[in-house]
């Protein structure tokens, strides 16, 4: 069960309240609210990361880190409860102790004047620290790479992320409103959302672990047989469990159980951030999805575009289980 005095996970709470009790501090949260993304380095960037970028470019590494790389929507939450899961060696007590984001904080995250930014709440991590990111590969901090850190990278059919990225802007407003679904998709094809192309994502991430260290996982794998791919993660970091271990990590990391866990289901983040009477964050959990809502003229196009992205390369993907 989740203890509610947990001292990291209500700091992140408080931080909320207290922004939210004066109005001048509002006024600083709003102006990160539904706004257009900027571009940094040719990316679209979510508006409230996307100042004082230099923090990123110049980030220090260590090199025990151990990142977690995904395009948005693709199971970063998933594979970053599993990877603290196997670093404590399968004891879910230990990781309920905190939110997902501040065990495993996201790099490029900051809410300047509000929340304390990715990098500053690494800065005080111990070591093997959890860093989580979505930036494409030439974005990430070249520090990671001089120090060889390992990189969990996990990639998910490009269909379902289109649905579960729709859902999420709908209800996350950090993000720019996704408008209709018939928008969106015209937006997604295009890589004109945060992060950019989708193809370009997966694509540099699948060359770029011929020479790093990168373990390459697909979320439709995951939900094929997750005790499959969480021993690979486990063989990755060099960890030794039991099967016992192993059983725990598998079920303590099911949809079912981390949708009603309150350290991963994100409804820690205040309704004026993520409203999760929209959609919830945790919201299906499934592959082929997009089934349910792409139109058959929306997917013959889609095929036919995402034939020619990715063409030449060996990368393949499954759209159902
Ligand atoms: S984020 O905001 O980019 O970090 O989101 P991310 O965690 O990458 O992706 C969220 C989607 O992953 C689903 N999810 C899971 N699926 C299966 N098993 C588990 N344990 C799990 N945890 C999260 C989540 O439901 C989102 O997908 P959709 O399709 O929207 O349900």
């Amino acid at each position: 069960m989740f203890c509610g005095n947990h001292a990291s996970l209500h700091r992140t709470l408080l931080s909320f309240q207290e922004s939210s009790a004066t109005g001048e501090r509002m006024s600083d949260e709003e102006k990160y609210i539904r706004q257009d993304c900027p571009i940094v380095h040719g990316i679209p960037m979510v508006s409230a990361f996307s100042s004082n970028w230099e923090r990123i470019d110049n980030f220090q590494s260590r090199p025990e880190d151990i990142v977690i790389a995904t395009y948005p929507k693709s199971g970063t939450t998933w594979m970053s409860e599993i990877v603290d899961m196997i670093l404590n060696d399968g004891d879910h007590e230990k990781c309920r102790q905190a939110a997902i984001t501040n065990r495993v904080p996201m790099l490029e995250f900051a809410v300047p004047g509000k929340m304390p930014a990715g990098t500053e709440q690494l800065a005080k991590m111990p070591s093997p620290r959890k860093v989580k990111t979505h930036l494409p590969v030439r974005l990430l901090p070249k520090s990671f790479w001089e120090n060889g850190c390992k990189v969990i990278y996990v990639a998910r059919n490009a269909k379902d992320v289109a649905v579960s990225f729709y859902h999420f802007d709908l209800m996350n407003k950090l993000e720019p409103h996704p408008g209709t679904w018939e928008e969106y998709f015209e937006k997604y094809m295009a890589g004109r959302v945060s992060y950019g192309s989708w193809y370009d994502h997966v694509k540099g991430w699948w060359e770029k672990r011929q020479n790093y260290p990168i373990l390459y996982l697909f979320y439709e794998d995951m939900k094929e047989d997750p005790k499959r791919e969480i021993r690979k993660v486990i063989q990755f970091l060099g960890k030794n469990l039991t099967e016992e271990d192993l059983d725990r990590i598998v079920y303590h990391t099911s949809f079912d159980i981390m949708k009603e866990n309150p350290t991963t289901n994100y409804r820690m983040i205040p309704q004026s951030l993520m409203d999760h009477s929209i959609s919830a964050f945790m919201r299906k959990g499934i592959a082929g999805d997009w089934k349910n809502h792409f139109t058959v003229a929306q997917n013959e196009r889609f095929n036919a575009d995402y034939e020619k992205n990715m063409a030449g390369t060996t990368l393949r993907f499954r759209t159902e289980v």
